[in-house]
């Protein structure tokens, strides 16, 4: 008698064959036997969507596969649609088709999940569809299972990580003295960047993964995160010697915590030692961390961008039995989760340009702000100061000051060991 039994067939269509959907088809066809011994499953690709169906594909695929017709790719014999497009049209009307016809979707489109996600998750749930999306947040790295499944009842109080790849490999490379020109293009070529590469660079990609793991932690509907947001333009060059001047390195921290009335999101350049967790986090590597009432800090760190990692994270999801849809906070008519400004004190790096030589104008401009200061240097022209904690708007009040002297300031956080 035999003891095989059939694998389960899961016929697959896929929107996108950039990046990440041809390192999907790619991984499909290296790893699908062992998928398919390991878990009893088959993936079958039967259509995918694309621009251009003459441009080359850097993956093993029949052209008659695919289709520039979204009608078309929407009628395709499918159990489960993966979407690896990006931007919001026409993701967002394949996903509402998708999961209103009760079929599996698995997206890697931040943009989508932070913009609809809550909406996509109430539809999901009136039909019964999977909606998955492991590799919006983090690339390779599991953090979307973890805090929608394993962390789910650890009582998680903040959710903080480097959340962007393109940024982070900017910052490693500039802070070794690359050309700050050299790094993004370095980056683009990896396949690390968005189409659109303003997305990494403004903090605007870290933002919309920011509002999706509050929403995981916390149950805030992400389309009302209000995250308070300075990605690592215009001079990520001077970031770093700033950092520099104060023994540490510039890293772009998203992070998610709990505050009186509600949850506070951020995403802007920190300053860290270089042997932190996030220091040590090189090139387009992610790390988070989740500090929870029940089960201490669980760190998490990994490949955070790029085809292969990303297109392992969608797998994991396509083959996954389909987890419990998340839902915003509490009952349907319990009062919502609220985004509160972030009201803790820090402490900041400070920099200006074209200080006169005694630097009393920009020291006293923060005194008049309140804000008192640990240590300073000046270094040619340029004048850096460590402040002692103080909240958010005195320093935002200071840097206004400091603007309207002429000083061009750059404002970084300092954390220090975090
Ligand atoms: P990409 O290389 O630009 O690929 C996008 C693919 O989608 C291309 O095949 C493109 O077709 C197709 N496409 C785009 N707009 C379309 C439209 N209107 N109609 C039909 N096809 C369309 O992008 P990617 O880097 O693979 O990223 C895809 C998604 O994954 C994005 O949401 C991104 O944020 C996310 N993501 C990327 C990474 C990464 O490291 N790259 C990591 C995690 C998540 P053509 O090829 O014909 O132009
Ligand atoms: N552009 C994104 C990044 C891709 O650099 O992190 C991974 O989401």
């Amino acid at each position: 008698m035999s003891t095989t039994t059939e694998p389960r067939v899961i016929r697959v269509a896929l929107a996108g064959c950039g990046v990440v959907g041809a390192a999907l088809v790619r991984l499909l066809r290296d790893e699908g036997p062992r998928i398919e011994a390991v878990h009893g499953v088959r993936l079958e690709v039967t259509r995918i969507l694309v621009r251009d169906v003459e441009r080359p594909r850097p993956a093993p695929l029949r052209h008659s596969l695919l289709t520039a017709d979204v009608d078309a790719f929407l009628a395709a014999d499918a159990d489960l649609v993966v979407e690896a497009m990006g931007g919001l049209d026409p993701a967002l009307r394949i996903a509402r088709a998708t999961l209103a016809a009760g079929r599996r979707f698995v997206t890697a489109n931040k943009a989508l999940v932070a913009a609809h996600g809550a909406e996509l998750a109430a539809i999901a749930r009136r039909t019964g569809a999977g909606f998955d999306f492991e590799a919006a947040v983090g690339g390779g790295v599991p953090v979307v299972r973890a805090l929608r499944e394993a962390l789910a009842g650890a009582g998680v109080r903040a959710v903080r990580g480097i959340l962007n790849g393109t940024s982070n490999f900017i910052l490693t490379r500039v802070s070794e003295g690359m050309t700050y020109d050299a790094a993004l293009a370095d980056a683009q070529r990896a396949g690390f960047a968005e189409a659109d590469p303003s997305r990494d660079l403004d903090g605007r990609d870290a933002a919309d993964k920011a509002a999706i793991l509050a929403w995981l932690a916390f149950g805030l509907d992400p389309a009302r995160a209000q995250v308070e947001r300075r990605g690592i333009l215009p001079d990520p060059d001077r970031l770093a010697r700033d950092a520099a001047a104060f023994g540490g390195v510039p890293r772009l921290i998203a992070e998610c915590v709990e505050r009186p009335g509600g949850i506070a999101v951020v995403v802007e350049p920190v300053v860290v030692t270089r042997d932190s967790l996030f220091g040590a986090t090189r090139d387009e590597e992610n790390a988070i961390v989740v500090e929870t009432r029940w089960n201490g800090r669980i760190r998490l760190a990994g490949p955070g961008a790029g085809g292969p990692p990303t297109a392992s994270a969608l797998l994991g999801d396509m083959i996954h039995p389909a987890p419990r849809v998340p839902a915003c906070g509490g009952p349907e008519d319990s009062a919502p989760v609220l985004a509160v400004p972030d009201d803790r004190s820090h402490r900041w790096i400070v920099s200006v340009l074209g200080e006169s030589p005694d630097s009393a104008d920009s020291r006293g401009i923060l005194a008049a702000a309140g804000i008192g200061i640990d240590e300073w240097h000046r270094g040619g022209r340029e004048l850096r100061i460590r402040t002692a904690p103080c909240p958010r708007e005195a320093i935002a009040r200071a840097v206004a000051g400091l603007e309207a002297a002429g000083g061009k300031p750059r404002l970084a956080r300092y954390e220090g060991t975090c």
